[in-house]
């Protein structure tokens, strides 16, 4: 049942070229000129009315609505903001019927965020879900949504959910601009082709699999990691951290990669790793000067950049190249080799991948 792969998430994690194509099937229409999301059509005034859009979540789930965020508030021009769900159910949240609460849940089981999403429809909120499991308690309990069509993820730790909810949040941004007029057909069209593109641009970047299977072995007795990132990419950094905690055991903290002078530099030494989500962007050349100050101060540093850089390759320990990619789309295709990282590290150390210590696929407790 694993076909092959000695784990369920080596499996999951390769899956994603296939269950990336099966979450943008029938949603990117028309030559890529128009995305169709029927939770969205079937309730278009929603949309076009909404005041703001608060996005409720935990874990895995809660770091691709902070991606999603950024994508309702870059492209559809709506204030988003992000809340734990366990947080958020407790906050006496003020609502209206002009709020939008989005649920994020692969299992679409948790307690927090089913919590969260009876709160918010108590209170005449309109609640959309983004759920894998179909006909799950939160795909039951919200108004509408969509589902993410990865297939059952069995490996504990979320991979192929993650990318599926960020693609399904890239899509949700761009239908709900199309019906707000926040964006040309231009861009909509050039955006909507490069979704298309996620499944070959997955692909290709999981033949970096052997060489960061090669340097984990530098890192397996590690006892920290920082991870650091910015814009779209801060969210991947504690993506990537937690992933890393969850299987290996290592702990790890993800920062926004300037807020590391206001702090955590501090702990970096020869022990400390640090890995830097430092794709060709607007902010390169600050993320640059970051690595730098990792390096200064005897830090190793393995980054992961867009494939021509030639400047980090000279100053960082490993550079692992991904295929260009617009900013917005690029945390789908930064997470492919943080979950390898994660990956090879915790089956050098013996872990148990499929099923770490502690935790549960759902957690239907509080
Ligand atoms: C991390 C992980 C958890 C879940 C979280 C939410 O790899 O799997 O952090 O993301 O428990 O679960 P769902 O998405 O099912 O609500």
């Amino acid at each position: 049942e694993k076909g092959g792969y000695p784990h369920f998430m080596l499996k999951e994690i390769y899956e994603q070229p296939n269950t990336i194509f099966d979450c943008i099937r029938g949603r990117v229409v028309n030559n890529a000129t128009e995305i169709k999301l029927s939770g969205v059509i079937d309730h278009s005034d929603r949309f076009i009315n909404a005041r703001r859009i608060i996005i409720v979540a935990c874990g895995t789930s809660w770091h691709a609505a902070l991606i999603g965020q950024r994508l309702l508030q870059d492209i559809a021009r709506i204030p988003t903001s992000v809340e734990y769900a366990s947080e958020f159910r407790y906050s006496n949240p003020v609502l209206t019927s002009d709020d939008i609460v989005i649920a994020i849940s692969q299992s679409g089981e948790t307690a927090d965020t089913l919590a969260a999403i009876k709160l918010a429809r108590e209170n005449g909120a309109f609640v959309y879900g983004v759920c894998n499991v179909v006909g799950s308690s939160i795909a039951r309990e919200t108004d509408t949504g969509t589902y993410i069509h990865v297939g059952p993820e069995i490996g504990v730790a979320s991979t192929k959910a993650f990318t599926g909810q960020v693609t399904v949040l890239a899509m949700l941004a761009l239908a709900v601009a199309q019906l707000r007029g926040t964006i040309s057909q231009e861009k909509l069209s050039e955006f909507s082709r490069s979704i298309e593109q996620l499944p070959s641009l997955i692909k290709e970047t999981l033949k970096l699999n052997d060489a960061i299977e090669k340097l984990s072995s530098t890192y397996t007795y590690v006892r920290n990691f920082l991870y650091l990132g910015r814009g779209y990419n801060y969210p991947s950094a504690l993506e990537g951290a937690l992933k890393l905690k969850e299987i290996s055991y290592i702990h790890a903290e993800g920062y926004p990669a300037a807020e590391m002078k206001h702090g955590p530099i501090a702990l970096i030494d020869r022990e400390m790793p640090t890995v830097v989500i430092a794709p060709s962007d607007e902010l390169h050349e600050k993320i640059i000067s970051n690595i730098q100050q990792v390096k200064a101060r005897g830090g190793s540093v393995i980054a992961i950049v867009t494939r021509g850089d030639t400047t980090i390759p000279e100053i960082a320990d490993h550079t692992l190249e991904i295929p260009p990619v617009p900013e917005a789309l690029s945390p789908i295709i930064v997470s492919i080799p943080l979950q390898l990282l994660a990956y090879h590290i915790a089956v050098m150390k013996g872990c148990n991948v499929d099923m770490p210590r502690n935790l549960a696929k759902s957690v239907t407790v509080e």
